[in-house]
Order: C-alpha cells, then structure tokens, then sequence
C-alpha cells in the first residue's frame, strides 16, 4: 500500500479557468447563483480560481450533472451555445478527474465512536452465547441520518432509556444462554471457584470486547466476582455480575478504536503516519479494529475465531489475507445481515415493512405474506449477487429474479411452489433488475395509484445518485387517485404541471422515468390499462433520448454506468463506514469506482475495494486541514500534542 499519499502538484486543469470558464458562469448563471439569489442552495459566484473545483467537488459534480443534461440554465432564460456547453462540461470532466493528483488533503475521516445498532446487538449477542432472542427488538429504535444508514455512528448514542434496557436485556441474555456457554470452566478439584472465574473471564472478555484484555481488566471482573460472593451471593450469580459488567461496558457496547490498546496488546503494526505539512495525521487501524471493521461491515456482528485468529497473528492487514477474508466473509451465510441491511435502505425497499401502506380495499390481495415475500426478493437478489460475485450491472437489469409461490402468482410466472424461494428465469424483459420489483414499485407509490414522480425520483436517487432538490413548499397536488378527471387522463393532469416553466427543472428530470414504469401498478402488477385507458409508457430524457417502457428504460440506465457506479460506491462506503461521506473521501470514490468499472462491475470488487481503501484501513487523530474540516463543520482544530 503507498500510504500516506504524497500531496502533489496543482492541477492543470483550471489553467483558463479566469479567461474561458468564468465569464460563462457570468453569463449564464450567477444572476440565479450567487451569495445573494442562490437558487437551488448553489452560489457558483464564489470560485475565482482553478481551484475551485477542489473546495467543493460535491457542488460542481451536480452542476456537470445539471449543464450536461441541459437542465441548466432553465428553459426560457438565455442558453449558452453548444460550443460553450460543452467547453463547460469538458473543464468540469476534466478537473474532477485529475483532483486525486491535485490539493484534497488525504483524509480517512475523524474516528466517531461507534455504538452498536440495534441489528448488530442482536446478532453480536447471537454469535457471543448462542441467545436468538433479539433482546435489542425492546430498544428504542436507532436514529439513522447523516449517511442515510442507521449504522450512522454519529447518530448512535446513549439515552438514559437505552442504559436502563441494556442493564436489563444482560440480565436476560445470561439467563437465557445455555450454561454451557457461560461456564467455560467447571470448578473442580484443584480449581477454585476463583481459578474458574478467572479462566471464564479470561475467556469472554476477549470475545465481548473484540479484543485482547489486559491482566488488569480480568482483575477488575475478579474484584466484582469477589464482592459479590462476599454479599453473600451464589458462584453462579456472582461470576454472572461480573459477565453482566462487561455487557454494559463501553468496551461492548461501542466499537471503541484504540490504538494504546492495541498496540499494547499485539504488538501491533500502528505506529505514527509521517504527516506532511498541513495534511491530517493519520493512522492504520490495528488488526482487531479492523476485524471489527470487517465483521461489522460484512456481517453485522462480532469477528469469529477465523478473524480474531489472523488479527492475533498480525496478518489481517495484509492484502492477499484481506481479500481471500472478504471472500470467505461473504460466502459465509451471515452475510445475508448486510445484504438486507444494506440493500433495505439503500433501495429503501426496508419501507415495505414501516411505512408504506397500499390501500387495503383497492388492493385487498397485499397480504403481509405478499409484502413479505416483495421484501424478500430484493434482499435475496442482492445476496446472490453478492455471493457469486456478479456484475453491480444486474440491479439494473437482470434474466432472473427470486420468487416464492405467492410472489409468483404475482408476477404471472407458473411452476412455482410453496413458501421457499427459488432462482428464476425471466423472459419477459419488462421484469428483472429491481425496476421491476414488486417491493420498490410499491415503496414508490401511494395508497391508491402509482406516482411517476415517486418512481423517477426514486431513480434519480437511488439509481443514479443525482437526486432533485427538495420540492418547493405550497405545490398543487393532484387527486390521491387516477381516475380521469375534467376529460384528462391522469398522466395528461401531471403532463399539464410540467409545462410551467418553474416547474419543469425539477419535473422534466423526474417524470418521465417514473413515466416508462406506469406499466407497474402500485403494487407492481403488470397492466396494460390504467382506470379503462391503455398504458402510455413513453419517456423522454432531457437530453432527448426517446424510451417506452420498462425494458427500454433499462436499456437506458445501461449507457449511464458512470453515474450508478460511483452511487453504488458512495452508498456502500457510507455503509462500510458508519458514517456520511465528505468532500475528501471524492478521489477513494472515484478509484474505487474505476476499479469496478474495470473489473466487469463485479460486486465483489467492490467490496474488496472498499476494504482495502484509505477510509477503511485508516483513522485520523490528529491536526485538521486548515481548508478541511475546519471550514466544513467547524471542528475544533487540535494540536498533535494533545493525542499524546
Ligand atoms: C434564471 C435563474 C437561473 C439561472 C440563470 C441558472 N439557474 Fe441553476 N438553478 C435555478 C433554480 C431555480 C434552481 C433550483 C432547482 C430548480 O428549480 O430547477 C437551480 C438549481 C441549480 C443547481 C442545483 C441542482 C440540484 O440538483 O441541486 C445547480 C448545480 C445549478 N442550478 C447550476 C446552474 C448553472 C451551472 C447555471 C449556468 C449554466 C445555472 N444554474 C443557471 C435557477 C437558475
Ligand atoms: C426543486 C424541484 C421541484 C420543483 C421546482 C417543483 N417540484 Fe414538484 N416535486 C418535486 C419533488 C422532489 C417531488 C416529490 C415529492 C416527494 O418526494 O414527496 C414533487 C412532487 C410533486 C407533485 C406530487 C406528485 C404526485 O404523484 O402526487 C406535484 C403535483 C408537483 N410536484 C407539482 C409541481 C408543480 C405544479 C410545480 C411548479 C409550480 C413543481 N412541482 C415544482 C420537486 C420539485
């Protein structure tokens, strides 16, 4: 690995961004975006030099997104010519594309203590005592927020509530394991019940930490085992308190990432990265942490003995070891958690089971067994994607799809039988891919009808990663049904929205995506009629490519694999990461992205990739990038002398 990168010279991309570049965005579009009008939350009046792509990658990629698709500047305001459209899109393509090489601080991102989420606990718990009874399901559910996921460190703390269940859930794990599990050790004759506790201790500690424990924390637990038995309690009940303090200790319940720890422990390769000047100390995480990073990544839980094992042994970091771990790790059913984890929010098909709630009179046939079988073919899809490392490409559009009996009397497909689901193959090309899944046509659409906009912002979004802005406040909105009102039918009523002008920015990108899904109703039946009138399917793009249905809007998604890839990638780091993803994370994105590209899209890559990049293997203590962090969320800039 060649970290730290060296921070190299300015890129050469803006060379004429004073004499070609700028005085077009004077032109065109400051009026609308500066300090003072600001539309759409955008002031493109604040970059003076070549290297404003750099301070702000985020905004310049949505405005690549909204020049290339002529989006911007709105329709009936003066446009640039075709020669200077493309001279802005070109400079935007090509700084983006050289910024790794050019002034972005080279930055893994501050450590945020991580809280187990509910699912993790659960499944933690599962893997540490063989206890299936999901004792988090009584916890109050966890945030979720800035990444979007709920792993969100960020988002993960401890109210008083929690404390209180997490005291009481303890007590009902250790009294619903197997004694088996918890006494490791029996007393015997030439062990005392203090020689046993101490062997039980110095069995579980290390397990419930994730971790290897110093002599001193075993001597802890013997002191509270020792108290206890003075009070007068049982052998059993006393070397349980003691258990009981390590599952509400910080060291379980937080993915605690410590370096002193570590080092002390394993000998472990941290040691201080050489920081230059004005970029942010960073360190490799040591083995364990990242065994932890692992485990909690691929699997939601805790690291098994295969990792804990190869983390003792010093090996874990190096990359033939990582990727030979993340292949194991994936095959391994557990695997399963951070399909439905991942693809649940991302695909947010995980709403199927919270809120979405389909009409139970127009559609009396959405059973809880159909909603769940909808849930369940996206989370299986995605893992047998995900364990035959096969092409990212295939959510798009796929020959195949899983299907139980009852979902497959949904979909009008034939031979199939009982509860559990099975691969099929798909001829009709209208389904396939998760465009035409039954769970994310209904997430996307309302009680009593199906929603274009829904559905072509949820493209937008989760497909391509090039969201609308929020909807402006104190919009019209249409009937909560379809049928055909004053002689329109209702996709002429919301054809008739968009013609206004200050409506069409946002409307003329969503629309007509959800638009070549209206053969989906909104439950995902196929039709061929909507309220007695054929189906119009037909789209067009903004930049004027032509599609009627599903099929053909596939086809189109297919040309925009750019886009999907580096979304995918953002929305698995974040994942990966347990946190939102920031402006110096934009060039491990970018790699990680070609690298799939390259890689024939495999999802395997993918993973691998994330694994093995600068945000997962390292951590930032120490001083902060002056125009970093400091700028973007006022952290605290800390001195290196105070990590010591
Ligand atoms: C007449 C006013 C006007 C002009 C001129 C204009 N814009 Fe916009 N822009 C808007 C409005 C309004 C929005 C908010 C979204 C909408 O209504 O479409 C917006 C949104 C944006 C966004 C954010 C979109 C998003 O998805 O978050 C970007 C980026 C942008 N404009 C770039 C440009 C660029 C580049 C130009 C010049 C080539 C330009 N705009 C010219 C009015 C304007
Ligand atoms: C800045 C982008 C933006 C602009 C400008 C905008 N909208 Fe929207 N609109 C949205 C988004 C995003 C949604 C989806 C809302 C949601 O997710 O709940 C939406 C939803 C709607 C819906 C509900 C669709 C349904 O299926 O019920 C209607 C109707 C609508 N907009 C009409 C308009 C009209 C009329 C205008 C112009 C006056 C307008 N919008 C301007 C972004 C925009």
């Amino acid at each position: 690995m060649s970290f730290p990168f060296p921070i190299q010279a300015e890129s050469t991309a803006g060379s004429n961004f004073q004499k070609d570049i700028r005085p077009l965005l004077e032109t065109y579009c400051t009026k609308c975006h500066s300090p003072s009008r600001k539309k759409g939350g955008v002031d493109l009046s604040r970059f003076l030099d070549s290297g404003a792509v750099h301070t702000d990658p985020k905004t310049w990629e949505t405005t690549l997104a909204q020049v290339r698709d002529r989006n911007m500047p709105p329709e009936n305001k003066p446009q640039p010519s075709a020669e200077e459209r493309d001279r802005l899109v070109t400079w935007i393509e090509g700084a983006l594309d050289t910024m790794d090489d050019a002034k972005l601080p080279k930055d893994p991102g501050r450590y945020v203590l991580h809280r187990l989420s509910r699912l993790e606990y659960n499944n933690t718990i599962r893997d540490l005592f063989g206890v299936n009874t999901r004792p988090a399901d009584k916890f109050p559910p966890d945030a979720g927020g800035g990444g979007g996921f709920d792993n969100n460190a960020a988002t993960l703390f401890i109210p008083p509530v929690l404390m209180e269940r997490y005291l009481a859930a303890a007590s009902d794990i250790l009294n619903e394991a197997k004694p088996e599990a918890i006494f490791v050790t029996q007393v015997a004759k030439g062990i005392s019940e203090r020689a046993a506790a101490r062997k039980i201790f110095e069995h579980h500690a290390p397990r419930v930490y994730r971790r290897p424990v110093t002599k001193d924390e075993v001597d802890r637990l013997i002191a509270l085992f020792k108290s206890a038995q003075k009070r007068g309690e049982s052998y059993e009940e006393s070397v349980k308190l003691g258990l009981k303090s390590m599952l509400v200790s910080p060291h379980f319940l937080f993915r605690v990432e410590e370096s002193q720890t570590v080092k002390a422990a394993s000998k472990s390769r941290v040691t201080p990265a050489k920081s230059p000047a004005g970029s942010p100390a960073i360190h490799p995480v040591g083995d364990f942490e990242l065994a932890s990073r692992l485990s909690y990544f691929l699997w939601s839980s805790m690291p098994d003995t295969e990792l804990f094992e190869q983390a003792a042994a010093n090996k874990l970091h190096e990359p033939a070891v990582l990727e030979a771990q993340v292949t194991r790790m994936l095959l391994d059913p557990k695997s399963r958690a951070f399909a439905e984890n991942f693809v649940g929010q991302w695909l947010r098909v995980r709403e199927l089971k919270t809120v979405t709630q389909p009409d139970n009179k127009k559609f009396p046939e959405f059973s809880l067994a159909l909603r769940d079988a909808m849930y369940d073919e996206t989370v299986e899809f995605f893992h047998g994607l995900l364990k035959e490392n096969r092409s990212l490409l295939e959510v798009i559009d796929a020959d195949y799809t899983y299907v139980n009996e009852r979902l497959a009397k949904h979909y009008g497909l034939e031979g199939v039988t009982g509860k559990n689901f099975q691969r099929v193959s798909l001829t009709d090309r209208q389904r396939g891919g998760v465009l035409g899944m039954a769970s994310v046509l209904t997430v996307t659409s309302y009680p009593l009808r199906t929603s274009p906009v829904l559905r072509g912002r949820w493209v937008l979004e989760e497909i391509l990663g090039t969201p609308p802005p929020p909807p402006p406040p104190l919009v019209k909105s249409l009937p909560p049904d379809d049928k055909p009102r004053d002689g329109l039918t209702f996709r002429q009523r919301l054809e008739q929205h968009r013609t206004q002008a200050d409506c069409a920015g946002c409307h003329k990108r969503m629309d007509p995506l959800g638009f070549g899904l209206e053969n989906f109703d909104a439950i995902g039946r196929f039709r061929t009629k909507v309220a007695d009138e054929m189906v119009d399917a037909s789209g067009e793009m903004t930049t004027g490519e032509k599609f009627k249905g599903a099929a053909e809007l596939k086809k189109l998604l297919l040309t925009r694999t750019d886009d999907f890839t580096r979304n995918v990638t953002e929305k698995m780091l974040a994942y990966a990461l347990g946190r939102g993803l920031e402006y110096y994370d934009t060039p491990v994105v970018k790699q990680i992205s070609k690298s799939v590209q390259r890689d024939g899209f495999r999802s395997g890559t993918l993973v691998a990739e994330i694994v093995k990049s600068l945000p997962f293997q390292y951590r930032r203590t120490g001083t902060v990038d002056e125009k970093g962090e400091t700028a973007r969320d006022g952290a605290k800039k800390t001195t290196q002398a105070s990590l010591k």
